[in-house]
């Protein structure tokens, strides 16, 4: 992405499963909400001028009804894909996070599912169609994630005979696995080819991106270098990018003042204590058990702490139409006792960010994590601890001023939570100055190299 709203008149389609706004019908009248999700926060306040969100609306939408969505999203420059609810959820829930997400975050234990996979390459031929459309000559397209890995392909091939040059970027918001757990899947080989239609595939990590070159090179057959692929002709280029947050949005929000007011009654009701503050997803991939567990070890061996503190655990319902997903609600209501805060508004959020000294993640696999972002951009003052689990891709930016921990072991947990709540005021200072200047300098805006805008 261009990073300077001046520097490029280039329009830029986006293309993701979910766009900014979520269609769903109220009193008989459709209505647009905002979005929710890592993917749709991480991209949200794009730093270009010219573009084009694309995507699936949310619902099925009749086509003599289609005029109307398509005059609200375009005030947000969003457009709808249209799918049928039957089609979209076999893609969305069927293929995409019933086998696709396990895959990406080294879950074993996936089965493959055949009607599932006609309709992800059902949708995925449908966004093609769409954006071979809208696409004018010149315009850069710009692909998200693991709902659309055939895409980039099946773009390539419509621009083609349309004779459009359009270049085409791909970014994947998860991890990508090693070769054995990405084999594991009969169709790997479809979607490897499907990725390696666009001109530049980013990732969070380069542990991402050696694992996608050893999988090129295995399973296709692909020439690989360091940073690019060749396959088909076509050589692929790699890069690395860390996905940052807007700091300001933070800081700014906490002189606002009903966050000072609620920063006070928080700070009063919890007057003495030593807090822990988490924010997940409802997600099998973000070790919640493993959390309370490492919690519950450190009370056990640090008894003298049990009225000193406090753990407050914010989840996010998500991805509730999944089985595995339906059963670690019931587990995590199970031990947590209970969730705190079905819907928390971004000014309870970031109040309480903010007066809390440790911030624990305890993810299994993370693409990134932008919540260890969040809570830095929100400890100015207190300068808290990030307790943050070595298998999420903000590790490999942030590992010098954190407490790296493995979630599989409680004992650990224990430690660096003891840890954090001993450490000097120096030690804390020094470790949050390092995090501050990450955050800050690697905020939302994301740059493509020049040599992709001109293709
Ligand atoms: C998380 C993942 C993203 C993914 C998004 C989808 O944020 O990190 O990789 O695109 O979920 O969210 P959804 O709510 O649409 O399933």
């Amino acid at each position: 992405m261009a990073d300077d709203k001046r520097s490029s008149k280039q329009r830029v389609i986006i293309a993701s499963n979910r766009i900014p706004l979520s269609i769903d019908k109220f009193d008989g009248k459709y209505r647009a909400t905002p979005s929710s999700g890592g993917l749709v926060t991480a991209l949200r306040g794009l730093s270009v001028a010219n573009y084009l969100w694309l995507g699936w609306p949310g619902i099925e939408i009749g086509e003599t009804e289609r005029e109307e969505v398509d005059a609200t999203l375009a005030k947000e420059n969003t457009a709808a894909v249209y799918l049928s609810d039957k089609v979209a959820q076999n893609h969305y829930n069927g293929f995409s996070n019933e086998i696709l997400w396990p895959i990406l975050h080294y879950q074993s234990g996936v089965h493959m599912n055949f009607e599932a996979w006609t309709a992800y390459r059902q949708v995925n031929e449908v966004f093609a169609d769409r954006i071979g459309e809208e696409a004018k000559d010149g315009d850069l397209i710009w692909v998200h994630d693991y709902h659309l890995l055939l895409l980039p392909s099946m773009l390539r091939e419509r621009l083609k005979s349309q004779k459009k040059c359009c270049p085409i970027g791909f970014f994947l918001h998860t991890p990508f696995p090693v070769d054995d757990f990405w084999r594991g899947l009969p169709v790997q080989r479809d979607l490897l080819r499907g990725i390696l239609g666009s001109d530049i595939i980013g990732f969070h990590t380069d542990e991402y991106m050696k694992n996608f070159i050893g999988a090129c090179k295995i399973l296709i057959g692909a020439d690989v270098m360091e940073q690019s692929v060749q396959y088909d002709n076509h050589t692929v280029q790699l890069h690395k990018y860390f996905v940052g947050i807007d700091p300001q949005k933070f800081t700014e929000a906490l002189k606002d003042q009903a966050v000072i007011s609620r920063v006070q009654e928080l700070e009063s009701l919890y007057k003495g204590k030593t807090i822990i503050i988490g924010v997940d997803r409802l997600d099998y991939t973000k070790g919640l058990p493993e959390k309370f567990n490492g919690f519950q070890v450190f009370l056990d061996e640090h008894p003298e702490w049990a009225e000193e503190v406090v753990l407050i655990q914010i989840v996010i319902p998500s991805r509730e139409d999944v089985a595995r997903y339906k059963d670690l609600k019931e587990e995590v209501s199970r031990l947590a006792g209970q969730i705190i805060g079905k819907y928390v508004s971004f000014e309870e959020l970031i109040a309480l960010y903010s007066i809390s000294d440790v911030c624990l993640i305890s993810s299994h696999r993370d693409g990134l994590n932008l919540v260890a972002s969040e809570y830095v951009a929100c400890q100015e003052k207190r300068h808290g601890v990030l307790v943050l689990s070595e298998f999420t891709g903000a590790a490999t930016f942030m590992k010098g001023g954190s407490l790296l921990i493995n979630p599989s072991d409680a004992r650990t947990i224990s430690d660096m939570l003891h840890k954090a709540f001993t450490m000097g005021s120096e030690e804390r200072k020094t470790n949050y100055e390092e995090l501050r200047d990450l955050v800050n300098t690697h905020t939302r805006y994301i740059t493509i190299p020049s040599g992709i805008m001109r293709k």
